[in-house]
């Protein structure tokens, strides 16, 4: 199963991680304010019960750097999440294997693997737009784990807090507007790291043809295939490859 656990909602199916296709309806429940461990691992384990997923594997994409399956950040959930073992927590409610990853790698990784980004080399940014923004960089089809390109100074600002879409509809903010600050904040980006290929995820990536006239950057853009399930699908392939690698791990720990 793969689950995309974000700011405003936790959302899930089950997942072919041999094909990247998503099985079943993506089943959401809404993210609990305040975003606690406790709150959100009662909201997760009713995901989970929705789709009567017993003892699997589950793949989480969270939206925080995620180290060894802790959060090491907690930009647009509680702080408490901060030095929270994430695998365990949500293991423990669901009695499920949990394994974790960023929720903008776990999009990137379906994109690189079965969307958008497939067979594309050189360096391939994903950028997911919704409460805050998000980043996964692939060079040469590798990721390179918990880029924070949503926090880079762009205006004064930590970059998500001036084109997140969470601003866009705070602000109330037109898409012309809007998509102006997204510009700058591509061109940024841009300057920072040479992309051959940037792919526009998350929520607010559908709506692509409100701003597109705004963005003058000279980079290919592609809009992700998967749109808003890349994140479930995305941390089910992680998770299922991750585990893979844990096990022939644990196994050669056994022969030595
Ligand atoms: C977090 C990232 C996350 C992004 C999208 C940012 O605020 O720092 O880790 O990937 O939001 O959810």
């Amino acid at each position: 199963m793969g689950i995309d656990v974000g700011a405003s909602g936790i959302k899930g199916g089950i997942v072919d991680t041999t094909t990247g296709e998503m099985l079943t309806e993506r089943l959401k429940v809404a993210t609990p304010m305040p975003a606690t461990p406790m709150a959100m691992a009662r909201a997760f384990k009713e995901l989970v019960n929705m789709h009567q997923w017993k003892d699997g594997l589950i793949g989480v994409g969270f939206p925080s750097i995620v180290i060894n399956g802790i959060a090491l950040s907690a930009a647009n959930i509680d702080a408490q999440w901060i030095g929270t073992n994430i695998e365990k927590i949500f293991g423990d409610f669901t009695g499920c294997p949990v394994v974790a990853v960023n929720d903008a790698d776990a999009a990137g990784i379906a994109e690189i693997q079965f969307g958008v980004g497939k067979g594309e080399g050189g360096t391939v940014i994903l950028i997911t737009i919704g409460s805050g923004l998000g980043s996964a960089v692939f060079t040469d089809g590798h990721l390179v784990r918990n880029t924070e390109f949503g926090h880079f100074i762009l205006k004064g600002k930590v970059a998500e807090h001036y084109a997140s879409d969470k601003v866009r509809q705070e602000e109330k903010l037109s898409w012309d507007e809007w998509g102006e600050r997204f510009n700058s904040y591509l061109l940024h980006l841009n300057r920072l790291i040479s992309p051959n290929l940037i792919i526009l995820g998350g929520g607010t990536s559908k709506k692509f043809a409100k701003f597109s006239q705004k963005i003058t950057l000279d980079v290919p853009i592609k809009v992700a295939n998967y749109r808003n399930k890349a994140g479930a699908i995305g941390a089910a392939i992680y998770a299922s490859q991750e585990m893979g690698k844990r096990n022939a791990s644990a196994e050669a720990q056994v022969i030595e």
